[in-house]
């Protein structure tokens, strides 16, 4: 027996009011941080052909990025370095004046209460684009590579970067980032682990934007299988034991599922990355007329927070806090 009439669910959607009142998920600015990729030379903000909104910045631009950033009140930035020297063994990502280590001195001489956090990997600074070192053998050598990682983590804390975000993928390496950190008396910079980071396809616009495709194969020896479930619940267990103070899943939206069953499982913040492909396709269905970019980009982006993240890395990030600054979803 149905309980219809006397149950109706559409008298609490007859206005905005009820609505609002009964809303169980909210998106906040708060909730947002913003990835940007950093290059070399003066002078340049240069849109980035397959991510239409979204720049290459050189790191005298970057001040007044930040003062939009934090008028906005977007918390804080992922940052992503564009070298333009590259070799074997990535050296420019643990250079002293490397890319990022210039862009984060540069962001907390201007905006010290802005947070920075940085990605740490190889593949943008390697001549090969791949992760890690590679071996003789063709291979990411996994244990060799945690070294560089160290050292990159390492310089970029000696920079000011609050956050370290490993990406790479290599086992072992929350661990032997934290021990690094420690060990040169950055206690107090915490490690945001991708931890559950797929093989996806949905990095090919970031690849472009960082020059960081593989020149060799690719990353599904070290990045995880789209098909699996339970090793992600492994994959972020073990970056907990090690010491991770915040993790993330990868890409966002063909794994909500992981997203939320981490949520269920895990008590440490959750971080879901919004990646580059996701974005490309909102912006450019909406380029043919085909969706309205503005209203799908804020339902991904709650609909991402409603799976159970509390942070969303996305390169929305900006016009969504112009929205929410408007008053969208009230
Ligand atoms: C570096 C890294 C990648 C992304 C973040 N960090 C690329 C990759 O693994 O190939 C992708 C982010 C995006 O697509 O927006 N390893």
């Amino acid at each position: 027996m149905s309980e219809f009439p006397r149950v109706r669910m559409r008298r609490l959607r007859v206005t905005e009011a009820h609505r609002r009142l009964v809303r169980e998920t909210h998106l906040s600015t708060a909730d947002l941080i913003y990835p940007l990729f950093v290059v070399e030379g003066t002078g340049i903000q240069r849109e980035i052909a397959a991510m239409p909104g979204n720049y290459h910045w050189s790191v005298d631009r970057l001040p007044y990025l930040m003062d939009e950033i934090a008028s906005l009140g977007i918390p804080g930035v992922l940052l992503f370095g564009v070298p333009d020297a590259k070799d074997e063994v990535g050296s420019s990502a643990y250079a002293e004046d490397g890319i990022v280590q210039r862009a984060i001195r540069a962001i907390k001489r201007s905006h010290p209460d802005l947070l920075v956090i940085t990605d740490v990997c190889l593949c943008e600074y390697t001549s090969h684009g791949h992760c890690g070192v590679v071996g003789s053998d063709g291979q990411v050598q996994n244990d060799a590579t945690l070294a560089l990682l160290q050292r990159t983590a390492v310089s970029h804390a000696q920079a000011g970067a609050e956050i370290i975000a490993p990406s790479d993928m290599m086992d072992g390496r929350i661990g032997a980032i934290r021990a690094a950190l420690d060990e040169h008396g950055f206690e107090q910079v915490a490690i945001l682990a991708y931890a559950a980071k797929y093989a996806s396809g949905f990095y090919g616009p970031f690849r472009e934007a960082a020059g960081s495709a593989p020149q060799f194969g690719d990353r599904r020896a070290y990045q995880m299988d789209p098909a699996n479930r339970r090793e992600a619940l492994r994959e972020i267990a073990l970056d907990v034991a090690e010491g991770a103070d915040m993790v993330m899943v990868k890409p966002a939206l063909a794994y909500l599922d992981i997203i939320r069953e981490t949520r269920d499982r895990f008590d440490l913040p959750l971080a879901a990355y919004n990646v580059s492909g996701e974005y490309s396709m909102v912006k450019a269905a909406a380029a043919n007329g085909w969706i309205d970019g503005d209203r799908i980009a804020m339902e991904i982006l709650l609909g991402i927070k409603r799976a159970g993240a509390d942070l969303i890395l996305t390169y929305h990030a900006l016009e969504a806090a112009r929205r929410l600054k408007e008053g969208w979803g009230l």
